[in-house]
């Protein structure tokens, strides 16, 4: 029986506190033992697990479908799904992944298909009782996801070519997330996504990230719960 969004118990992007979050990137996991890896990297103070979604013609891979999504759902009760649609048609995954128990959907403002209009994509997501983001890609021009600000719960940007974990942050998106940043509302959350680690958060969060999202970073750790908290950075008093 799927379990309505509504119904989990922390909806992290919306209902917690405007402090910088860190999502796992259930991608970097080892699949073998998924439940047991998203409880893992949850304990040791993730925030959200971002499921990266891949359709094989947005991006050339094929990763995670919502069978393995409502996997997690039950093993993870209570914990914020976020998935990442790297998919041509998100329309049509909408229902899918509502039904799988995902509390939130991005999708890609490079996806070309008249089914997949920024706007009445987000309608249809918020709908369904999901908060929804809009991703835009590292040669994309920041113009083409300005018109869309205030349609979306988040807007994620992409540091890597998406498609696969484990490559190298792109410094050159730090200006477009500043811009970003400042061009959307207020509230509206910044997630950045592909090759977060440590040693740039600090980058990434200056330039207004309050989402951070790793897998390598991570999944790879000797100590997990420090790569975490060093990718978190510090908490204000007024955010705790
Ligand atoms: C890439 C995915 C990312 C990826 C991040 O297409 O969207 O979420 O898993 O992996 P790392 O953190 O290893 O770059
Ligand atoms: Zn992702």
């Amino acid at each position: 029986m799927p379990v309505a969004p509504e119904q989990h118990l922390f909806r992290a992007l919306t209902d917690a506190p405007p402090t910088p979050l860190v999502a796992a990137s259930m991608l970097g996991a080892d699949f073998s033992r998924l439940g047991a890896e998203a409880l893992d990297v949850m304990q040791a103070g993730c925030d959200l697990l971002h499921l990266d979604v891949m359709d094989g013609h947005f991006v050339p891979n094929l990763t995670m479908g919502p069978d393995l999504v409502a996997g997690l759902r039950r093993a993870c009760p209570g914990i914020c799904l976020d998935a990442h649609l790297m998919v041509q048609h998100p329309q049509e995954f909408i229902e899918p992944f509502v039904h799988a128990g995902a509390d939130h959907l991005t999708i890609h403002v490079e996806a070309e298909h008249p089914q997949a209009d920024p706007r009445a994509t987000a309608e249809l997501i918020r709908k369904a009782g999901l908060t929804a983001g809009l991703a835009i890609n590292p040669g994309t021009d920041l113009e083409k996801i300005l018109p869309y600000v205030a349609d979306f719960e988040l807007l994620l940007v992409m540091s890597v070519q998406p498609g696969f974990a484990g490559q190298s942050f792109r410094p050159e998106v730090l200006a477009k997330t500043e811009a970003l940043s400042a061009a959307a509302p207020s509230g509206v959350r910044i997630q950045m996504d592909g090759g977060v680690a440590p040693v740039n958060a600090e980058a990434c969060r200056k330039a207004g990230c309050d989402v951070l999202v790793a897998a390598s970073a991570i999944f790879k750790a000797e100590d997990r719960r420090s790569a975490i908290e060093s990718i978190r950075g510090p908490v204000s008093q007024a955010d705790s």
